[in-house]
């Protein structure tokens, strides 16, 4: 094991119970965010008229490496979608168990993919895989609810799956992507289609592209494309504006 990873790894059970604990006790801010009572999943602080859902707990691991994935959400095609070159300084915001940290590392074999998560569980998951000692080039990053603690201005691409809806301090965590990006850099925000009834995800952890625009906006963003070809996700491409 690289020793650095051994460091990460003392941190993440320092880390553990402060950071489990204050992800569902939203700190008050009154200016930028408003609070009452909502969807039974939301955890009643809304954010430019959207409530923000719980975070979903490291238990769901499962769930994130369901064997049916890729025929539901098409990960291969989201994969394609962001052309990722061999050079790539990538980010997943939100890793989660590495689902798709483990599919970009190859590519972007002469880069390097940071694995960011709140939940120590999730990146002591990423740890435990045996392709993260086969791919060198992935680093873990134990983020917090209004910061991704990267390095500024190093970033190609940063890509958010399924976690943007639930981050308790979204206008924090974007303004935080923002410095990290390089001026050209992208983020691939995908989100569960808040426009369709039909997609069979809880309403509170779907987003629509309207949505996303405003809030994007907000930090400093702009839609350069919304990538119409996965089955129930958006993959909305954002650039600073
Ligand atoms: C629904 S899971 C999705 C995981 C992964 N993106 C995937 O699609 O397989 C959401 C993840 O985002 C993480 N998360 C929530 N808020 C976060 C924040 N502010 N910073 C970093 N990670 C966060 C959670 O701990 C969880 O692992």
């Amino acid at each position: 094991m690289r020793k650095s990873n051994i460091l990460k790894m003392l941190l993440l059970f320092i880390f553990t119970a402060t950071s489990c604990k204050s992800q569902n006790t939203p700190t008050l801010n009154q200016k930028t965010y408003t609070f009452k009572k909502g969807d039974q999943n939301g955890i009643g602080k809304w954010y430019l008229g959207r409530e923000i859902a719980y975070v979903m707990g490291f238990e769901g691991i499962n769930w994130l490496e369901r064997s049916t994935r890729e025929k539901e959400e098409n990960t291969s095609k989201l994969i394609k979608n962001m052309d990722i070159q061999t050079s790539d300084v990538i980010a997943d915001i939100g890793a989660g168990s590495g689902y798709h940290v483990f599919k970009m590392a190859p590519i972007a074999s002469k880069g390097t993919v940071y694995a960011v998560d709140i939940q120590p569980e999730m990146l002591q998951a990423i740890l435990l895989n045996k392709k993260y000692e086969t791919y060198k080039n992935i680093e873990l990053i134990l983020g917090d609810e209004k910061s991704v603690n990267l390095p500024e201005n190093r970033f190609d691409k940063v890509l958010m799956v399924d976690v943007y809806h639930e981050f308790n301090f979204p206008k924090e965590m974007i303004l935080s992507i923002k410095k990290s990006l390089k001026q050209d850099g992208k983020i691939y925000l995908i989100e569960y289609r808040g426009e369709d009834p039909l997609i069979p995800i809880k309403e509170i952890h779907k987003m629509s592209e309207k949505q996303a625009i405003k809030e994007m906006k907000a930090a400093g963003f702009k839609l350069e494309k919304n990538i119409d070809n996965l089955p129930i996700q958006h993959c909305m491409v954002f650039v600073k504006s």
